[in-house]
């Protein structure tokens, strides 16, 4: 069975070492990259020429695409492979919606009863300072669409507020995305990600998983595309969430989305219960990383049972060691960072993913020699049957890789 993944970070080659699992996958990355490579062949398209992708899939006759980022999703992937009848898991850009825009989310909530915070739209500086002066701080100041991550701003006081506010409607730092802003309550709790798979008729939650967002130990520094994740997630009591999935599953329904792929539902758990921070319309990363080394079960089954409308009949088994998966990112990153630094990777007991690496030719070499190629360059996972253990193996395995500049948390999955 060929099957093609559309993306090039530590979550696809995560996926991509899964379904591998299976004997009978053969598998193609666009783009890819250096680990990816090793499990299987990287086609050169990138992840938003969704037409070309459309007919490297027809033309190689691949039999299912997995769509890793939100991107393509957004872009509509999935309805172009539709149309041409290529089946892909991943849902169109009517329900990708519930990613990129945040006011699109809040307002699927609102009408399917789905607990969130108080909110508010808003286009103009006129109608943000209006009701700036009327809120309590902190106050959540977010664009309404994809900014990698970097649109939402937790206000402490007016003035923070309405330089948010300046920063999105008259300078616009995000472009487009920062047109619409939410203004929403700001809550308190604990963070989870709660990943389902769904076919739009039934909806099954993976086990929980939890990232570190920011760059340094104590959830110090910058803002990053994540720099480790733990699952589960020790502040989750299992169905905790299921009320809130099914939910989003009807609302799914009512709205005639036919989903089919994984609704990230990343959950707050306050003092008056679960609340939906955001939706994603896809795998978490680096969620997936410390995820699927737990997945007991054939992912390639649940995937064709997701496309093929027949998830309700899925038992999917997870194990119960906990997972720590640990961040090698480059010196600098999420900032300015250089690229090109010979990686060496021994053997180790963690599962290391790939995610900012590329296999290049060297001057006079017959082998390709991995060099580092993005900001976040490893995602290295263990498994223990406790936190403790799994931490020990990872950081273990960690200090013997080496590349230049090499930087990481040292606090992941330690418990305070
Ligand atoms: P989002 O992209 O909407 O999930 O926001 C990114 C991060 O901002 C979340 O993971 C939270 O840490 C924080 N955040 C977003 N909305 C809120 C809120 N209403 N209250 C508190 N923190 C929030
Ligand atoms: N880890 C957060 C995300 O994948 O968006």
């Amino acid at each position: 069975m060929k099957i093609l993944i559309v993306g090039s970070g530590g979550r696809e080659h995560a996926i991509g070492w899964k379904l591998k699992q299976n004997p009978v996958v053969n598998l193609f990355f666009a783009p890819g990259n250096g680990g990816t490579e090793e499990i299987g062949e990287n086609i050169p398209i990138n992840v938003d020429e969704v037409n070309k992708l459309a007919d490297y899939a027809e033309r190689t006759g691949i039999d299912i695409t997995v769509v890793g980022p939100e991107l393509p999703l957004t872009l509509g992937i999935t309805d172009e492979f539709n149309k041409r009848n290529l089946k892909i898991f991943g849902p169109c850009a009517e329900a990708a919606k519930l990613e990129g825009s945040k006011a699109f989310a809040k307002q699927f909530m609102k009408k399917h009863s789905i607990p969130t915070a108080n909110y508010n739209v808003i286009t103009n500086m006129e109608e943000g300072e209006k009701l700036i002066a009327n809120s309590s701080f902190p106050v959540v100041v977010k664009a309404n669409g994809l900014a990698a991550g970097k649109g939402v701003v937790i206000c402490m006081d007016r003035e923070e507020a309405i330089t948010a506010l300046k920063n999105m409607l008259v300078t616009g730092i995000f472009g487009e995305a920062g047109n619409l802003v939410v203004i929403e309550e700001y809550l308190i709790g604990k963070e989870v990600s709660l990943l389902c798979f769904t076919d739009g008729e039934a909806i099954i939650p993976m086990e929980t998983a939890s990232d570190y967002k920011r760059a340094l130990d104590n959830d110090m520094g910058a803002n990053t595309g994540g720099m480790g994740s733990i699952s589960p997630s020790p502040y989750y009591t299992p169905g905790l969430g299921d009320e809130i999935a099914n939910k989003t599953l009807d609302g799914i329904k009512s709205e005639g989305f036919g989903y089919c792929g994984v609704i990230y539902i990343g959950l707050i758990l306050t003092d008056n219960g679960p609340k939906v921070l955001e939706y994603n319309v896809r795998f978490g990363d680096p969620e997936t990383e410390a995820l699927l080394p737990r997945l007991e079960s054939d992912l390639c089954q649940i995937m064709m049972a997701v496309t093929d409308k027949k998830l309700s009949g899925c038992k999917i088994n997870w194990s119960d060691q906990k997972a720590v998966c640990v961040v090698l990112a480059s010196e600098g990153y999420p900032g300015e960072y250089e690229t090109g630094f010979e990686v060496d990777i021994p053997k180790t007991k963690s599962f290391v993913f790939h995610a900012g690496t590329v296999a290049e030719e060297q001057p006079g070499e017959q082998s390709l020699q991995l060099v580092t190629d993005g900001g976040r360059v490893l995602a290295v996972t263990a498994l223990g049957s406790n936190f403790e253990d799994a931490r020990k193996v990872v950081y273990d395995d960690i200090s013997k890789i080496q590349f230049e500049g090499k930087k990481y948390r040292t606090d992941i999955g330690a418990t305070k």
